[in-house]
């Protein structure tokens, strides 16, 4: 087994699309959402995990498997993808090693870096810098402040930054692996990611370029792009400011996280300097840990709308529906009590006035920031005092819906004194005896609890055998088409979709249908293909004389026609079934037309084959 196949293996399909698609939901034996790839109102993205592939039925009308969604999600090439999910699996990859034996971690950092001085040159030097410079004029960042951030500027230009970096000699493949540029879809070539943005580096603790963010000089969307993605850059385990944060939090015992990039920076500007962004995602374990070598208090800086929604959320983690959407920065309180926890930390809650960011505040009044801070509670007290005050304990209905809220909170607590102590102060409140409290935390206890969504993600393929990762069909059909050039012509009729059971078999395909001979294929491949193109070619083929190949190969298009139009039947009957229990007749309705559609075409591949045999026989 190579690297490729323990790789999808180890990783389940649904757990690695939910990560992306936080709406999936449990459909039957499947899942179904929003289709990430295109808008829509009615969720026609499914998840089949028995076959460890997905399948949008609207627009996209595509599908595939585990590499073939992350490469299309984050806009990167089949050896990205499989970096990225060998790094989920916990699979080291042998390929890591560059040509001029630098560590590719290392390579992509200062490919990073050299971008960061290009854009922050721009932004000094160029004309076209000029709007951007304006913008940070007027929202009052100085110039200090931007050389310290080494903020910069993307220009209007599909390939300015490609352009600069290969002349200095970088590698496209270099710059498609740091996510600074994006493959075209057709044709090949590549363009740059950011055009047009005031950009912001992210760096490392200790100050290496990771990534980017970029914000939109005007009102286009999205407000901020990201880096994607890449070896060295996860949204999710970064801190924006970090490295200039980080001995002040340690000195001040006490690191303040907010959720945007210019509001970091306006903080330092105005010697706040133990502020952090969590890059608008919620605060994650691993940047919780970050801060926690550092110090063991923590101030989520919330606005006051955010901070109560926090407060009465509880289970349900809220997390943006696409990458770069803006998310309401925060976990739950019982999260945040979970991180206290497990992290040994203390986490308490500075409440902004509402619709505030930290950057208004600042400017507006320093002093103001210093009164919030310092009025900032424990996370469980903000929450106890929170819900309390939206409900009147008088009334036995909020007496409970308060012992509803908290006590699963306090359950949460896993020190018994501190425990203790909040089981008493909900005792006290809604006047009830602490002890009966006690025995219902242990009933809460024995009940499956809020991350039972993650547990449900987990068991539900796993209890399924994986898919064989071989497709021997497909890959006759390659080493066939590989081996006899002359086919070519014949091959006309053959969709990538044929090939999508197996995301290695497709890249193979594209790479033959781009290129003349296997010398250019081999050019074109990731590198992380090549042992998955040797495989392919060390399977010999029986020896095949004049007309054989060709009639091999229609032999091989039309079961593979057929094959890839039984498994969207069988994927269809699935839908109808459901449809058919949610009773939604629009739904049966359309489905059941594609189905129609569908019988019609393998009809059609049936005669076609009869046709053939015929005319052999004859
Ligand atoms: P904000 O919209 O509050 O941005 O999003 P901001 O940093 O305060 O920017 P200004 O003040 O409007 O210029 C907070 C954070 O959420 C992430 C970014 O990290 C941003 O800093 N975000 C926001 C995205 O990743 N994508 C978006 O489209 C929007
Ligand atoms: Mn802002």
């Amino acid at each position: 087994m190579d690297t490729i196949d323990e790789v999808k293996q180890r990783i389940d399909i649904v757990e690695a699309i939910a990560s992306y698609v936080p709406d999936l939901k449990k459909a039957g034996r499947n899942f179904k959402a929003i289709c990430p790839f295109h808008q829509e109102k009615t969720p026609s993205f499914y998840v089949f995990p028995e076959r460890q592939s997905w399948h949008c039925f609207g627009a996209c009308s595509t599908g595939g498997d585990v590499f073939s969604f992350v490469m299309k999600k984050e806009g990167i090439g089949f050896g990205e993808a499989l970096r990225i999910l060998a790094e989920k699996a916990g699979i080291s990859l042998t390929f890591r090693r560059t040509e001029d034996g630098e560590t590719e971690t290392e390579k992509l950092k200062k490919t990073n870096e050299t971008a960061a001085e290009y854009y922050h040159h721009l932004l000094l030097q160029s004309p076209s810098g000029q709007q951007a410079r304006a913008y940070l004029a007027q929202r009052g960042v100085s110039d200090k402040t931007l050389s310290q951030f080494q903020l910069g500027c993307s220009p209007d230009s599909w390939d300015s930054l490609r352009q600069e970096m290969l002349k200095i000699g970088y590698r496209e493949s270099e710059l498609i692996a740091a996510g600074l540029v994006i493959e075209k879809e057709r044709g090949g070539g590549t363009y740059d990611r950011f055009r047009n943005r005031l950009m912001f580096p992210i760096r490392d603790m200790t100050g290496r370029v990771l990534g980017f963010g970029a914000r939109a000089l005007d009102e286009s969307l999205p407000k901020y792009l990201n880096s994607p993605q890449t070896l060295v850059f996860d949204k999710s385990n970064v801190l924006y400011g970090i490295d200039h944060a980080k001995s002040t939090i340690r000195k001040q015992n006490l690191a303040v996280i907010v959720e945007g990039y210019m509001d970091v920076i306006v903080a330092h500007q105005y010697n706040f300097s133990n502020v952090v962004a969590s890059l608008g995602t919620a605060l994650t374990e691993k940047q919780v840990s970050m801060i926690k070598k550092l110090t063991k208090s923590l101030a989520l800086a919330l606005d006051a709308d955010a901070a109560g929604e926090m407060a009465t959320l509880r289970g349900i983690e809220v997390a943006s529906h696409t990458f770069d959407q803006k998310v309401v920065p925060f976990p739950t309180s019982a999260g945040l009590v979970k991180y206290e926890d497990v992290l040994d930390a203390e986490i308490s809650v500075m409440v902004l006035p509402a619709g505030k960011d930290p950057d208004d505040i600042i400017k507006e009044n320093p002093k103001e920031w210093e009164r919030l801070l310092a009025e900032a509670s424990p996370v469980i007290d903000y929450t106890f005092d929170f819900v309390v005050s939206k409900l009147d304990l008088a009334k036995m209905k909020d007496k409970s819906s308060a012992v509803d809220r908290l006590l699963p909170l306090i359950a949460e607590i896993k020190h018994p004194v501190r425990q203790a102590h909040y089981l008493q102060k909900l005792a006290r409140a809604v006047g009830l005896d602490e002890k009966s409290l006690a025995s219902a935390i242990k009933q809460l206890r024995l009940q499956p609890t809020g991350s039972r969504r993650e547990g449900d993600m987990a068991r539900s393929s796993r209890l399924v055998p994986s898919l064989s990762p071989c497709d021997p069909l497909a890959e006759y059909c390659l080493s066939l088409l590989i081996c006899y050039p002359q086919l070519r012509s014949h091959a006309l009729g053959l969709s990538a979709d044929f090939f999508t059971t197996r995301s290695e078999n497709r890249e193979v395909f594209l790479a033959w249908q781009h290129s003349g001979d296997l010398e250019s294929m081999r050019q074109v491949l990731d590198v992380t293909l090549e042992e998955h193109l040797d495989a392919i070619l060390a399977k010999p083929l029986p020896p095949l004389r004049a007309q054989e190949p060709e009639h091999a190969l229609r032999e091989c298009i039309d079961r593979l026609r057929e094959r890839w139009l039984r498994d969207m039947k069988t994927k269809e009957k699935i839908l109808i079934s459901e449809a058919e229990t949610e009773g939604s007749t629009a739904d049966l309705e359309e489905i059941q037309q594609s189905a129609i559609k569908l019988n019609t075409e393998l009809g059609e591949v049936f005669l076609h084959a009869k046709q053939r045999k015929g005319q052999r026989a004859s």
